[in-house]
């Protein structure tokens, strides 16, 4: 169902659930000290006035505090999903009923609907573009060349989203500039590790109930968000393999004390498979054929391409719903084959994504990233730019305050030090 309100354009699940949407959104923003801190400071600052601002998020308690934070900065902000499958409902109704913040998204929605979507967000004539996946950016390259006129800049939140900006930079189609808010050190080292290894598991948990003590776990793909996967199966006993394509990677794994085989091996003995690749048919046909009867597949990676779901469905005799976000694949050699969440991101499918702990540094990279833009407008050249240092080391600084930690510092004498060559053996 679709509600709709005379005041304010929308398109959310239904606007009686924002009061508890409401109460979800402050429980979390109690883990977000440092968003709030930029929140307050915004209030004063007002630095995103007259500034048309589009956000195409997965719609979470945290992406709710996020919005807030932008519109008390000044923005005109409108909100998209940025996964069919991850939008929190009650989330999506408070901010609309609530914040008067204009959100169009509904969990479950279909891919006609999410690309309708992109193009009411397009439709807003943004200045600046917050993205996670790059959707919103790529739409507009294609197809409304004649807004590039409005564009500040983009944000990137993830990882798929940064190798799609590369690609574009290569094709000398991205002609604004684009904050790299991933590989922010506040960013990926604890949202893409910490983030997607607890919620990954929890999505599994949620969906199936399994216990994972003595299970084998295939991991695949051995980067941020798969480290953070395999450490935490591991500490609930699961006997964890990793499957690599990069021999840096692979090493790394073995010397963290992983198995390492190539997936059509690990294919033989797992008995629950998550990819967290980024990359496309990570699991497919030939692997299928030769995994054990019951086995789970699921994916933790941005888009829904890293199992070759149609290739499973091509030898498939009947799909059944066995719990919500489950659905067992039957196949013609007699064994069946679980899929979790339609292959599509199983933390935000099946559960509630990354805790906001985390998402407070992420977001503040996203809040701040936004304000770099609008600070060296017409500065930047076009492309892919970090976060500035100081502004990683500043989050860095929030987050361990708010944490009641304190650290050394260096003394004079260190300083020198380190900054000399003189002084050797
Ligand atoms: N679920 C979430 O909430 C969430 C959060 C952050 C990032 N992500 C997404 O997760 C994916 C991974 O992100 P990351 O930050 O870990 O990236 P990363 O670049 O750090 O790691 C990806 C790893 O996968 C490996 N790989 C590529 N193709 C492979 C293949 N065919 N088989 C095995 N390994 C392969 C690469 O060598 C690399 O080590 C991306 O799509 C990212 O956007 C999801």
């Amino acid at each position: 169902m679709t509600a709709t309100s005379p005041r304010l354009k929308h398109e959310v699940k239904d606007l009686a659930l924002a009061p508890l949407g409401r109460q979800r959104i402050e429980w979390a923003g109690r883990e977000m000290p440092v968003l709030r801190q930029i929140r307050d400071r915004f209030a004063q600052e007002k630095p995103f006035a007259g500034i048309r601002l589009v956000a195409c998020c997965h719609v979470t308690t945290e992406t709710a505090n996020l919005a807030i934070t932008l519109k008390a900065g000044g923005a005109d902000a409108l909100l998209i999903a940025s996964n069919p499958l991850s939008t929190q409902d009650d989330v999506a109704a408070c901010l609309v009923s609530d914040y008067e913040i204009p959100v169009f998204a509904i969990k479950g929605e279909d891919t006609e609907t999410y690309n309708r979507h992109v193009q009411i967000a397009l439709d807003h004539r943004p200045n600046i573009i917050i993205d996670d996946g790059c959707d919103v950016v790529a739409t507009l390259v294609q197809q409304r060349q004649h807004q590039l006129a409005d564009i500040i800049g983009t944000t990137e939140e993830t990882t798929t989203g940064i190798l799609r900006l590369r690609a574009m930079f290569k094709d000398g189609v991205l002609t604004f500039p684009a904050i790299n808010v991933n590989d922010a050190d506040t960013k990926h080292l604890f949202d893409n590790r910490y983030g997607t290894g607890q919620s990954t598991i929890d999505g599994i948990i949620r969906a199936t109930n399994i216990l994972l003590a003595g299970k084998t776990v295939v991991v695949a793909g051995y980067g941020w968000c798969g480290k953070g996967t395999a450490m935490r199966a591991r500490g609930l006993g699961a006997n964890v393999i990793v499957t690599e394509v990069d021999p840096v990677k692979a090493i790394e794994a073995a010397m963290d004390g992983f198995r390492v085989l190539p997936m059509v091996e690990a294919a033989t003995v797992g008995d629950l498979f998550i990819t967290v690749t980024g990359n496309k048919h990570v699991i497919r046909d030939e692997h299928f054929d030769v995994m054990k009867d019951g086995a789970i597949v699921c994916n933790s990676g941005h888009f829904d391409i890293e199992i070759d779901l149609k290739a499973l469905a091509a030898k498939t005799q009947e799909i059944k719903t066995v719990r919500p976000f489950t659905q067992e694949y039957r196949l013609g050699n007699g064994k069946s084959i679980v899929v979790l969440g339609e292959g599509r991101l199983i933390n935000l499918a099946a559960a509630e994504g990354h805790p906001s702990a985390v998402m407070d540094m992420s977001f503040a990279n996203q809040a701040l990233g936004c304000k770099y833009l609008i600070e060296n407008q017409g500065k930047l050249q076009p492309g892919i730019h970090p976060i500035p240092a100081e502004v990683d080391r500043e989050i860095a600084y929030l987050k361990l305050q708010a944490m009641g930690i304190k650290i050394d510092v260096l003394t004079p004498e260190q300083i020198e030090y380190i900054n000399s060559w003189t002084s050797g053996t």
